[in-house]
């Protein structure tokens, strides 16, 4: 080992080679957190010991300034930090870390988030295909806004809600290998997951209106989206909101479920790794659990809802460990006949500018002609 380490150093040194006088670490898994309660779950556990290596990565946030790896470099995990900039910040320095070598590994962003009573409730477990950067629009405050705007929120180029936006950044919608999303249903689906009786109290109160039914059932694991904002909202009327937005973005095809503050900065930054090669934006898998419902039970406050008990946060957090440790197992186990090789999306996959290449099922279409930003 030390002399391994002298003959990298005097390579780097004399001849600008491998300048990594450490072992390069190659995940299979990378466990992608936002703050330290959904970290957390992850140490301690029976699976495996992710506190055996610490690697600290310029760049990261101060708070967070570790890789967390299990000895053999198998699983690793890492904290964002919350919110977009945190989100893409860190996952940026990572691509361009010379400690971690990511072109084989796949990414699972395993992180609580917000829920629409129309879809899922507390607790339940959700994998995503689409990620929708709702608040990347223009908004006038509600109390201003003329008559017939139904929100104060409408697409940035555009003149009114409902319309397509006049102009996109690219970073409005990412779309996720659904082929990979199936295989880690089908894993998470065998896990059993934990429920409360402080949540299933806060689930009842949604029982009264029919289209509130799933977040009056009990939680399971679900396919469906999720929406970013670096603005955590409530209330029926933005949920409405971000619901029909999520329709525009997507041509209609995508509904969320979830509501959090990185995802799509975290798979922008992947997005431009994968241009270069450093990952591989067909091995993503977005799941997040529902800590807290995005609008109040019906004939209830708002602000309440946002601010009082969470009764969902505890579950959620316990359910990302027990659905997620199914994924990296059935990663890790059918690695050699399933996993190295890469698993072939049948859709589409990345922004909505077509980057890396194909074209998208939303937006305006590849503006680089089908062929990719790299041809
Ligand atoms: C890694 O960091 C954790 C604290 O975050 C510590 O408990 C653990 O001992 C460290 N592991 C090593 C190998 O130093
Ligand atoms: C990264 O790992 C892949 C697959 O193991 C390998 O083909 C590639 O050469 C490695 N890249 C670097 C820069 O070491
Ligand atoms: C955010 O990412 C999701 C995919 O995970 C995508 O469906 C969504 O359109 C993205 N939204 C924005 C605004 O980037
Ligand atoms: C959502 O879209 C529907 C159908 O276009 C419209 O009737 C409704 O007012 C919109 N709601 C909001 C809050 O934008
Ligand atoms: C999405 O819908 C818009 C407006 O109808 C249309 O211009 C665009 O071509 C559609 N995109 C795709 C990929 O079908």
């Amino acid at each position: 080992m030390l002399r391994w380490t002298l003959l990298s150093l005097l390579s780097c040194l004399f001849f600008g080679l491998n300048c990594n006088a450490f072992p390069i670490i190659e995940p299979k898994v990378l466990i992608i957190t936002m703050f330290d309660f959904e970290a957390n779950v992850w140490f301690g556990i029976p699976e495996f010991d992710l506190l055996a290596q610490n690697i600290t990565v310029p760049g990261f946030s101060p708070l967070y300034p570790n890789v967390h790896c299990t000895a053999n470099s198998d699983v690793c995990l890492l904290t964002t930090g919350q919110a977009e900039i945190n989100a893409a910040s860190t996952i940026s320095s990572l691509l361009f870390s010379r400690s971690f070598n990511l072109t084989s590994t796949y990414f699972l962003v395993a992180g609580i988030a917000g829920v629409n009573p129309k879809v899922a409730t507390i607790g339940a477990v959700t994998f995503a295909r689409y990620a929708v950067q709702v608040a990347l629009q223009y908004e006038v405050d509600a109390r201003e806004m003329p008559a017939g705007f139904a929100t104060g929120y409408f697409p940035q180029g555009s003149t009114g809600p409902g319309q397509l936006p006049g102009w996109w950044d690219g970073t409005e919608v990412f779309e996720v290998n659904e082929d990979l999303r199936q295989l880690a249903f089908g894993y998470a689906t065998t896990a059993t997951l934990t429920d409360t009786d402080a949540a299933k109290t806060a689930r009842a109160q949604y029982g009264s209106l029919t289209s509130f039914a799933a977040g009056a059932a009990a939680p399971t694991v679900v396919l469906c989206d999720t929406a970013t904002s670096d603005v955590f909202w409530s209330g029926n009327l933005l949920g409405a909101a971000f619901e029909n937005t999520t329709r525009v973005f997507t041509n209609g095809t995508g509904e969320y479920c979830t509501t959090q503050q990185e995802d799509n900065a975290t798979l922008n930054a992947l997005m431009r790794g994968a241009l270069f090669h450093l990952v591989d934006f067909a091995r993503i898998i977005v799941m997040r659990s529902a800590s807290d419902f995005d609008r109040p039970p019906p004939g209830q406050d708002t602000v309440a809802n946002l601010v009082g008990a969470e009764p969902g946060f505890n579950p959620s957090l316990l359910n990302l460990h027990l659905a997620g440790v199914k994924v990296v197992q059935g990663i890790m186990n059918e690695w050699r006949t399933k996993f190295a090789l890469g698993v072939r999306p049948t859709n589409y996959i990345g922004d909505v500018f077509g980057s890396l290449g194909g074209e998208p099922d939303f937006g305006p279409g590849s503006i680089f002609g089908g062929k990719g930003a790299r041809a």
